[in-house]
């Protein structure tokens, strides 16, 4: 049997750093689900064992043992995969060669093909819905993927100003949401495309002994707090200041760990600097945020769209890679994509 789900990339406005056991997050994390950034997944599953797994038609070995150990880890819950033979083919909407991460829609794709093909061979889920069930599933693979299963905004971690959130998988963002936060852009500009000098495990694991761990952790439950204010009264001037801070914070604890290290370039610090000096001239509610790398995003509501849109193109364009950006906005969340006729 083949199934097919396509699923989205995401985008942290408050931002997960740090966690224990097996992919539970040290504090609660919110993200804005994106659109165009996805990846598509078939899996084709046959009695027998072993696993396949192609990109964009091409086999990749290379990423089996990453598969390897994502299967060990759900198969606790999914006992009945010892017995099936998986042949993966995947492809992402975004370049490899973007620097955009693919761990966040490829888990989430996959995760979302094993729930479904789990409910077709009458496997039970237990007390936990389909999405639920494929959340934890993401988490396992990629703690961020935890929250692409959903559109609009998610959140994963539990917080106690947000009702029914948890640390084992992500839900809706479950308060009121202003109209100008239901189709915001994100314009991702391409800084650097090589893969990170220090992965995103290592980073998460510094968090164990950084001397700002426990601060930090109270800061994010804090800009919890904060967050739903903003996201429940669109007021655009808190959420520049929250989404920045939260961006500069991570950065500046991968700058303050043991050992330290920057992923930030040059030219994301003139992006920084040129959407600062805009914004105090055009009045425009433009701002950024970062994910673990260098690779600014551009955050704005679509009622700016216009003319960020030709400041993107006349002047921040030149400090791209290959003047390669993504223009993406708020999305809908994974697609089913396979039509059952049995
Ligand atoms: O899901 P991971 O382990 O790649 O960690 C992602 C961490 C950040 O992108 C920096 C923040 C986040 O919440 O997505």
């Amino acid at each position: 049997m083949k199934i097919s789900w396509e699923s989205p990339s995401n985008i942290a406005l408050i931002k997960y750093w740090g966690k224990r056991d097996i992919q539970i997050p040290l504090n609660p994390s919110i993200s804005f689900t994106l659109s165009k950034c996805k990846t598509t997944t078939e899996v084709h599953f046959t009695k027998g064992t072993g696993i396949d797994i192609s990109l964009d038609g091409k086999d990749k070995p290379e990423f089996i043992p990453k598969i390897e150990n994502y299967l060990q880890r759900i198969k606790e819950r999914h006992p009945w995969l010892v017995s099936y033979r998986l042949q993966i083919k995947t492809s992402n909407s975004f370049p490899h060669s973007s620097g955009i991460a693919s761990s966040a829609s490829g888990m989430s794709a996959l995760s979302l093909c094993i729930v479904e093909f789990a409910n077709k061979i009458g496997f039970k889920l237990g007390a936990l819905d389909f999405y639920q069930e494929a959340s934890i599933l993401s988490r396992l693979g990629s703690g961020s993927a935890s929250r692409s299963i959903y559109g609009g905004i998610a959140v994963w971690g539990e917080s106690s100003y947000l009702k029914n959130s948890r640390n084992e998988y992500a839900i809706k963002y479950p308060e009121i949401i202003h109209p100008i936060f239901k189709n915001y852009c994100d314009v991702i500009l391409i800084v650097d495309t090589k893969e990170k000098q220090v992965s995103s495990t290592l980073g998460h694991s510094l968090m164990d002994s950084h001397p700002f761990n426990e601060q930090r952790f109270s800061q994010a439950h804090k800009h919890v707090k904060d967050i739903k204010r903003i996201l429940q009264t669109g007021n655009v001037d808190d959420f520049i200041q929250l989404t920045e801070l939260e961006a500069l914070t991570l950065h500046g604890l991968m700058m303050s760990s043991s050992p330290n290290f920057i992923l930030i370039k040059p030219n994301t610090l003139k992006i920084i600097e040129k959407i600062r000096e805009f914004r105090n001239n055009s009045k425009l509610p433009i701002s950024f945020t970062l994910d673990a790398g260098a690779n600014v995003h551009l955050l704005f509501p679509n009622s700016a769209k216009n003319k960020t849109m030709e400041f993107v193109k006349n002047t921040l364009i030149q400090f791209c890679r290959g003047e390669n950006f993504i223009s993406d906005h708020v999305g809908l969340g994974p697609k089913r994509l396979t039509n059952f006729e049995e």
